[in-house]
């Protein structure tokens, strides 16, 4: 690992927002900002319960998870046509490479289209037509990881699974989001269990709020490659030290977890913890739209509240790479990218 000297802490804001990164933990519904809600509704001729986009806006303050999602799934309904997925995605992107991110991996939630109407094929095709005109017009690599809402039986996820099956090429894993409290893992064993023969890549959200039984079980049952969230590992000291020996990412989003009261406060957060232990925990976004920052504001705050250094910053960039689903040789350019960004740094600090 290169060996990373310290800089200012002026500098080091500068060198969080400058460092190429990538964002495992994106979910594209909640990358809509008010203004494109109310722009969508208006487009579609459907009613919205705000008036204006300063009260949507002001709509949003959470006391957990639940909190969230309710409004969150309302903000959704506005997506009717591809072109909606298309610009959603589109916008996501080009706000994403401001932040210098190299390379993103985002989710989508089919089941909450489909129960009101639109096409799986609606969904997919205009998510994946942004993906490919961002990669040619912007130079940002992205893929999709379609996430099954676990608060929904097994058979919704199956079927989801069935209609998305023509549609596998333009995706490159499958997820588990949603109320995690009372829905474990183990619900979707079977599920999970068909995507992997199908070759998919496998994630879940686990210890977001639930326990840490729910990180092993997404582990031990699904056989996840990474787990999205997973700060509550640190109440179970055997399941830190499988964690950091099997090098499994753990996709942290810290802004995020202040604003769902999992912390009380960001400088409560324990990335540090996690980082410190060995972890291969990375920093993205979530549902940057409704929880105040995209990614760099997620680096940028975050370090200032727990005061992690320039070492920490260059092992979340270089864990990113390491966690996404790119090819190797992706991997290595960007992670000398990311090697050459810090020495223009530290030489001219
Ligand atoms: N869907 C969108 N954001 C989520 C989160 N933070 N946890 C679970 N499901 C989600
Ligand atoms: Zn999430």
């Amino acid at each position: 690992m290169f060996k990373v000297p310290p800089v200012s802490a002026r500098r080091l804001q500068e060198l969080l927002r400058a460092m190429p990164k990538a964002e495992l933990h994106i979910h594209i519904e909640g990358s809509l900002e008010p203004e494109l809600i109310v722009a969508l509704a208006q487009r579609n001729d459907l009613p919205l319960p705000y008036a204006s986009v300063e009260s949507l806006r002001q709509a949003y303050a959470f006391t957990n998870l639940q909190s969230f999602l309710d409004i969150y799934y309302a903000g959704a309904s506005v997506l009717l046509h591809e072109q909606d997925f298309y610009d959603m995605a589109r916008a996501y992107l080009a706000r994403a490479a401001m932040d210098n991110v190299a390379h993103a991996e985002i989710f989508f939630d089919p089941q909450t289209h489909t129960a009101r109407g639109v096409a799986i094929e609606t969904v997919i095709s205009g998510l994946h037509r942004a993906c490919e005109d961002a990669r040619s017009e912007l130079g940002i690599s992205s893929t999709l990881i379609l996430c099954f809402l676990r608060h929904l039986s097994e058979a919704s996820a199956f079927e989801t699974l069935e209609q998305a099956q023509p549609l596998l090429g333009k995706i490159v894993g499958v997820g588990l989001d949603s109320s995690e409290l009372g829905h474990p893992p183990e619900k979707f064993a079977r599920v999970f269990a068909r995507c992997r023969e199908l070759g998919l890549h496998l994630v879940a959200h686990a210890g977001e709020e639930g326990p840490p039984a729910y990180i092993w079980s997404a582990l031990d049952v699904l056989k996840v490659e990474r787990i999205d969230h997973g700060v509550q590992a640190v109440h179970d000291a055997a399941l830190m030290q499988r964690l950091a020996q099997d090098r499994i990412p753990l996709t942290v989003c810290p802004l995020s977890n202040q604003k769902l009261c999992v912390f009380p406060d960001l400088k409560n957060h324990n990335l540090r913890q996690l980082l410190d232990a060995g972890l291969c925990a990375t920093v993205n976004s979530d549902d940057p739209a409704y929880f105040g920052g995209y990614i760099n504001e997620n680096f940028t705050q975050v370090f200032a509240a727990t005061n992690m250094t320039a070492r920490h910053a260059y092992q979340l960039a270089f864990n990113s790479f390491e966690a996404s689903f790119a090819s190797n040789a992706d991997k290595r350019v960007w992670e000398h990218r990311l090697k050459e960004t810090f020495e223009r740094f530290v030489e001219h600090d």
